[in-house]
């Protein structure tokens, strides 16, 4: 890999933004790019600039390139825009759910700071019907468009994109980095695990790693609500959660509603029975049978034995998503299963677009999650500990995660980091792990979010600066309260002072 001297990147930078004028936004003055196993289809270049941009800030070159991998049937769109100031970095960036490729506002956001922002779809588009992608006819699945999804295609724009962006600006790029959340925080720490070489800087957030295990337990909800027979309205979810981290929140010693320890968290949602709840017309009394349910949702999925399949949520974290339902005005409420789980087990393990997941017996979800292990691990788990390739190339990264995390359950990635610091206890001199308390999938929620963790990655790859902390801050009563994210396992206690400022907290 490229390292050039932080005096030549200073150098070459200012190269680039006076040769940028120079650049001809056209395809004849690009070339055909090569990529071992694909072969190019198209290749499109048209200058986007601030009349016709997205957004009116951005103008950049927008190039298309669709290929393919002969003997596939797939064809695959990639989208590199290149920005006419260009700061000498190159930045995949990352999708979500179902989706491979980014939103328009995550490529605007990178060009608009100066990045050449590359993007696939992996071969489909985003559609609510994934079996019109996934299933070739029912029994068989789309394997080839499943693994350029999970690795495959991240890599292809990765190698064309880099190829183009050298061309266009006639300069060798500085420094490669990924960026993405969820999905896109899978697809990052897949090129840290199976393209070593290909990024310096990765930033992985709230990940859809142990893929395999995670998307199956995330039926687990609905399951056991189906089970129970009994489907709480949000209203009454909402008022045990709200319940937990009113007995929590003081844990850290101090109370802004916030849950820190979740690990010293041992609130039990049968005490919340009886507490009245009010939402518009809904009033109501939690019932036992809601405790319940909740209390098997924080547990996560279990096998038949009791045995432990995967973690469950928090304390704290909102079960709209996972556990969600609907209600109708008589008040009896029904389940609504999130989507890519049910898709999961409908087409990858049933390989059946009609099959009900709520029928399960408990010998048939067993068999479904060892199934789905043992069928899909390799392919799209994303869950290698051994990250020693990535080391050696001199890769950086950094992942963040929100304990109120309401899709992805936060203790997945806190195995997966275990796991890693077992393989090299020395693993945070290049992989650094923080939990967000209260922070929501990606963003949102009421506790401090990561306030611009790229930059802090671009300052380790490029200066060295250690990222000892992630700055974060969230907004308590219309005020601004800095906070500092601790790596993990320490966690961050309050000690003394004005709780608006970061000093007033200890990493322990
Ligand atoms: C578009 O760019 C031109 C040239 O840089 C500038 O004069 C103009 O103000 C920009 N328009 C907007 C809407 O930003
Ligand atoms: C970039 O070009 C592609 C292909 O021509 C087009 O579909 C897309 O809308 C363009 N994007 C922008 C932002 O202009
Ligand atoms: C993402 O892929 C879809 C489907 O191919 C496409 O319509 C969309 O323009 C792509 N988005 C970007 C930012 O390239
Ligand atoms: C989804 O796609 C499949 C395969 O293309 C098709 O058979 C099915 O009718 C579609 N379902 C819906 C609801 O559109
Ligand atoms: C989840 O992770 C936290 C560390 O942040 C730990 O304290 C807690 O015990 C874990 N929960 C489970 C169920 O493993
Ligand atoms: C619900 O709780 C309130 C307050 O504790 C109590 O006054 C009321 O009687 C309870 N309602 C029912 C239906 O149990
Ligand atoms: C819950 O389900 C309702 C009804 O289908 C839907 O409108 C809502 O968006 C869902 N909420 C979440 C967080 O998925
Ligand atoms: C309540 O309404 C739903 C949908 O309208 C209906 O299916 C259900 O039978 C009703 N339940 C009772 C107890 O009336
Ligand atoms: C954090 O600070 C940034 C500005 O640095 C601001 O845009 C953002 O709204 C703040 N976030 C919260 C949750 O207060």
């Amino acid at each position: 890999m490229l390292r050039p001297s932080l005096q030549w990147i200073f150098d070459v930078t200012l190269l680039t933004r006076v040769a940028a004028t120079a650049n001809k936004c056209c395809i004849d003055s690009l070339p055909i790019p090569t990529l071992f196993g694909g072969s190019i289809l198209s290749i499109d270049a048209v200058q986007v600039d601030n009349s016709t941009a997205p957004s009116s800030s951005i103008d950049f070159c927008n190039v298309s390139i669709d290929y393919t991998h002969p003997g596939q049937n797939d064809r695959i769109h990639i989208s590199l825009w290149l920005p006419n100031t260009w700061n000498g970095r190159f930045q995949g960036v990352g999708g979500g759910g179902w989706i491979t490729n980014a939103t328009v506002e995550d490529m605007i956001s990178a060009v608009s700071q100066g990045y050449a922002a590359v993007t696939t779809d992996g071969g489909h588009t985003a559609t609510t019907n994934t079996s019109s992608w996934a299933m070739l006819s029912p029994g068989n699945i789309n394997m080839y468009l499943l693994q350029d999804f999970a690795s495959v295609s991240l890599n292809d724009m990765t190698v064309i994109g880099k190829q183009l962006t050298e061309a266009y600006y006639g300069r060798p790029i500085l420094r490669s980095y990924w960026n993405g959340c969820s999905t896109g925080g899978r697809q990052g720490l897949m090129m840290a695990q199976r393209y070593p070489d290909a990024y310096d800087g990765i930033l992985a957030i709230s990940p859809a790693i142990n893929w395999a295990k995670f998307i199956v337990a995330e039926f687990w909800p609905q399951r056991v609500m189906h089970e129970m027979g009994y489907f709480p309205s949000q209203c009454e979810f909402s008022a045990i959660t709200a319940a937990a981290v009113e007995a929590c929140d003081e844990l850290d010693g101090l109370r802004d509603g916030v849950i820190e320890m979740i690990g010293l968290c041992d609130f039990d949602p049968r005490s919340a029975v009886g507490k009245a709840y009010t939402c518009g017309d809904a009033t109501g009394n939690v019932t036992q049978e809601a405790a319940d349910v909740v209390h098997s949702i924080w547990a996560g999925a279990r096998g038949a034995d009791g045995r432990f399949q995967w973690y469950g949520f928090p304390p704290g974290a909102p079960l709209n998503a996972l556990a969600n339902t609907t209600c109708s005005s008589n008040g009896t409420c029904t389940g609504v299963p999130f989507a890519i789980s049910k898709d999961w087990h409908q087409l990858f393990l049933r390989k059946d677009p009609s099959f009900d997941p709520y029928t399960m017996t408990q010998a048939q979800w067993d068999a479904a999650f060892h199934s789905s292990v043992n069928q899909y691990t390799s392919i799209i788990s994303t869950s290698d500990p051994d990250l020693t390739q990535f080391k050696k190339a001199g890769g950086k990264m950094i992942t963040w995660h929100g304990m109120a995390d309401e899709l992805i359950f936060y203790n997945g990635t806190v195995d997966y980091y275990e796991h890693v610091l077992e393989m090299d206890p020395g693993a945070r001199d290049y992989y650094r792990f923080y939990a967000a308390p209260g922070v929501g999938h990606c963003h949102g929620g009421v506790g401090a979010v990561p306030t611009d963790p790229l930059a802090q990655l671009v300052r380790w790859v490029e200066e060295g600066e250690v990222p000892t902390t992630l700055d974060a801050n969230r907004t308590v009563e219309g005020k601004r309260w800095k906070q500092a994210l601790c790596v993990y396992p320490s966690s961050s206690r309050y000690v003394s002072g004005d709780p608006a400022l970061a000093s007033s907290f200890r990493c322990l």
